[in-house]
């Protein structure tokens, strides 16, 4: 028999944990408490996900789910939160995770995040040109920039958006005129370049492409993309 007062004690915690502290409430954010789960609260990088229902936002949700060094994990979203945030914070790993839906909550997903990793936007749909793509994505990504700008802006940012190759230029700039750019914290993702050119190079050599390491250069579209094949 557990004595009353450890039983009480963990009573409170599971009240804690169901009702975490410093969540929106249900009437100004659409996201009902039921659908976030605090667990933990244990040191850490604090995480937020902009386009975190999309399709790449939901499997990189996952991961920093994961990730243990990740304490804190914020999932943004202009639809469809709610429900990516439920399942995410499901699993069974340490972040505390908390959904934003829409642009009224924008700032409250980015207050005091150390990373923010941005997937919003749209993909290349057939029939749109890159010049469509950019049009679309461009604003997104200064949008939410100006936002990172204000309520976090030590932040690291990384940015997934296509087109990359433009998109971190409009980051630069939108930080530039807040006065927060350091070029060391704005990093577009092309980690997609260096995975393929090492599947397709350990195709050709008939190698396990865990073993080959293909270092990649330049941009993230077309022709910039420089595989250094004599460096493999
Ligand atoms: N850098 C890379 O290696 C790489 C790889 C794959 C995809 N991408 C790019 O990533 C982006 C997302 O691709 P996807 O397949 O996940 O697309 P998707 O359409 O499945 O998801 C995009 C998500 O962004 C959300 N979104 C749209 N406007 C938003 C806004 N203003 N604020 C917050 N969220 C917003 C959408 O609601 C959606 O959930 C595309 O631009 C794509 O080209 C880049």
């Amino acid at each position: 028999m557990q004595p009353t007062s450890q039983v009480n004690q963990r009573i409170a915690r599971l009240a804690a944990h169901l009702n975490p502290p410093n969540l929106q409430t249900e009437e100004t954010s659409g996201l009902m408490r039921e659908n976030c789960r605090a667990k933990g609260g244990s040191p850490g990088f604090k995480v937020g996900i902009l386009g975190a229902a999309g399709g790449i936002g939901q499997p990189l949700a996952m991961l920093m789910k994961m990730n243990p060094l990740v304490s804190v994990l914020h999932l943004y979203d202009v639809v469809n939160s709610p429900g990516v945030t439920a399942d995410i914070s499901h699993m069974d790993t340490g972040a505390v995770v908390r959904g934003f839906l829409g642009q009224q909550q924008l700032e409250d997903a980015l207050t005091g995040m150390d990373l923010v990793i941005i997937p919003a936007g749209v993909p290349r749909k057939p029939g749109m040109t890159r010049d469509d793509l950019f049009n679309i994505n461009a604003g997104i990504v200064k949008t939410l920039c100006e936002g990172i700008a204000k309520c976090c802006p030590k932040a690291i940012v990384n940015l997934i958006s296509n087109p990359v190759n433009s998109t971190v230029p409009i980051a630069a700039e939108v930080f530039k005129k807040a006065g927060t750019y350091d070029p060391n914290r704005l990093l577009g993702v092309t980690m997609l370049d260096v995975v393929r050119a090492n599947t397709f190079v350990a195709e050709v050599l008939g190698l396990d492409p865990r073993e080959v390491d293909v270092p990649v250069v330049g941009g993230h579209a077309g022709v910039t993309i420089l595989p250094l094949l004599s460096q493999v």
